[in-house]
């Protein structure tokens, strides 16, 4: 059996939000998608609410995973207690509500495992080691696909965990930088590979936010509020196939739909 696994790249703002509300039961169909993952930690710019966590869940992503920016809205914390199709990173503190990784019901039966981790290089320095929590979680985890969110800063942390997971897991990808890196690729023990996904959000834009404002302040101008582009959306992501007799990812695909449709998609 082959499963499509649709990981999307860091939702940014209302309006990426939106794009994406809008676009992903068409977007499952024709490209025959199974299970979808999505980042949603940047969709209040800063954190997400119950309320867009909700609405991701609703417009068909499977699981919601999150970042450094989780406690942005911290009333989200209710919901991280309350549901499992929302995942914080599995590395952070035991003191901290929620939880980082889930077993999920996929198609013909499978269990889809889902792992969320963080990065720390010109990071946080607090989290547990993320890749140390990773071999604990793979202990528990019984799953048929295990998949993972590493949510870093740095290409060497996110490729270093690629290759540490390689031929553990189904696929690892990475989030947070918002700007999609040309690797994707199958490591040689099958494990499907990203370094990072890119954005789902405003593409006229400095990762998500007005270009002005970014370039204020590495000119050094006064300190302003960094507030989200306007104009037309972009969806960023990956399709990773796995086929579960083998188990291993057999494709990668890089992804990309534009709201006005000025960039197309790319095999
Ligand atoms: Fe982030």
């Amino acid at each position: 059996m082959q499963l499509n696994l649709l990981a999307i790249g860091d939702v940014v703002a209302e309006s990426g939000l939106a794009y994406l509300t809008r676009s992903l039961r068409t977007i499952r169909r024709e490209e025959q998608i199974d299970f979808v993952v999505c980042n949603g930690e940047n969709a209040s710019g800063v954190g997400i609410t119950p309320q867009q966590a909700q609405d991701l869940l609703d417009c068909g992503v499977d699981v919601v995973t999150l970042g450094n920016h989780t406690w942005g809205k911290i009333r989200i914390t209710d919901l991280l207690d309350e549901s499992p199709y929302l995942l914080r990173p599995a590395n952070f503190s035991r003191r901290v509500p929620g939880r980082g990784w889930g077993i999920y019901d996929g198609p013909g039966g499978l269990r889809i495992g889902v792992m969320n981790l963080i990065g720390r290089v010109s990071m946080d320095p607090n989290p547990d080691n993320p890749f140390t929590t990773a071999d604990t979680i793979l202990r528990k985890m019984q799953a048929d696909v295990i998949l993972v969110d590493f949510h870093a800063e740095a290409t060497s942390e996110k490729l270093a965990m690629g290759w540490y997971l390689d031929g553990r897991v189904s696929a690892v990808w990475g989030t947070h930088t918002h700007v999609p890196t040309a690797d994707a690729r199958i490591l040689p023990k099958g494990t499907g590979y990203i370094t990072d996904l890119g954005m789902t959000g405003p593409a006229d834009s400095v990762l998500g936010v007005q270009p002005q404002l970014s370039i204020n302040r590495f000119l050094g101008g006064l300190p302003r509020r960094y507030q989200s582009a306007e104009g037309p959306c972009k969806i960023e992501g990956a399709v990773f196939t796995i086929d579960t007799q083998k188990k291993g990812c057999v494709q990668v695909r890089q992804r990309f739909w534009q709201e006005d449709g000025r960039k197309g998609s790319q095999p």
